[in-house]
């Protein structure tokens, strides 16, 4: 997979975050073997059912996403090749990416993780939304990439605890935002973190320079618009107060991430009074 989200972004220490963050959680192997199945244009929906279904712990989190407000279907799923018949392989393919990427939040006790839960779901939400209302072409992409765009939080709680667990009680007292202070202490923000560790769990291309540039989307290169709806849905994400930055006073028309996507005010205010009805009917999905 291409380097280049990192090595395009002069401000970033990347041997010091090399250096720093060795442990990055690994990608369960079933998780692995399903999403290499998925590539496979002949694959057996038996086969894949047949992984999937030796982690139970990963089955369940499937099926529970699968039956949430997030997919609206009329009858309950139980089993892995029923909804892949449901939803269609492509998506199933994204609800196991989000499975994984939601063990890793979980593992993340000081940064609250009802509160993370909440703003990686509702980032995931509202970069879905604002896909489809920009007629991207592959709106679920856009749902994992919000909903992994802040994975390397948790990832520099493990591995730089002390000095994150200040970061997080300054974010929390509102004095500055965890993307400005990562850069200051460490010279690298979650956001490079994430872009690694969505590089080691060979996860697309695009979705890692979505996740690199979620704080400064205009210098993506190769997947600008990817980055621009995650940039602006975290954006929307904050201006609502879902999780632990919050900031009504945000101009989200003024957002370089909403200009390039040419969306106004009037079509903002409509994605937020959206989002919160949809919000609402997913918080099963966020407890
Ligand atoms: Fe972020
Ligand atoms: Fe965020």
């Amino acid at each position: 997979m291409s380097s280049a989200p990192l090595a395009q972004e002069p401000v970033v220490n990347l041997s010091g975050l090399i250096a720093k963050v060795k442990d990055l959680p690994p990608l369960p192997t079933i998780v692995m073997k399903a999403m290499e199945m998925t590539l496979d244009p002949n694959i057996s929906i038996r086969n894949l059912q047949q992984v999937i279904s030796q982690d139970q712990a990963l089955s369940a989190k499937i099926l529970r996403i699968v039956n949430s407000a997030l997919y609206a279907l009329r009858r309950e799923v139980s089993t892995v090749s029923h909804a892949v018949a449901v939803l269609g392989l492509e998506t199933v393919k994204s609800v196991i990416m989000a499975a994984s990427a939601e063990r890793v939040f979980q593992s993340a006790k000081d940064l609250g993780t009802k509160l993370m839960s909440d703003h990686s779901w509702g980032t995931a939400l509202a970069a879905r939304a604002i896909a489809r209302r920009v007629r991207f072409e592959n709106p679920e992409e856009a749902l994992i990439c919000g909903l992994m765009h802040d994975i390397g939080k948790p990832v520099l709680l493990q591995n730089l605890r002390p000095q994150y667990t200040e970061i997080i009680s300054e974010v929390y007292g509102g004095s500055s935002s965890f993307h400005q202070l990562e850069l200051l202490a460490f010279g690298f923000s979650h956001a490079h973190v994430g872009a690694m560790l969505a590089r080691k769990w060979n996860f697309p291309p695009q979705l890692a320079e979505a996740v690199g540039y979620h704080h400064n989307p205009l210098s993506a290169s190769n997947y600008r618009q990817l980055a621009c709806i995650v940039n602006l849905a975290n954006l929307v994400m904050i201006h609502m107060g879902i999780g632990f930055e919050k900031n009504k006073d945000i101009n989200l028309e003024k957002q370089p991430s909403a200009e390039f996507l040419k969306l106004n005010g009037a079509a903002l205010v409509a994605l937020t009074s959206e989002l919160r009805v949809a919000l609402q009917s997913t918080a099963g999905l966020r407890a």
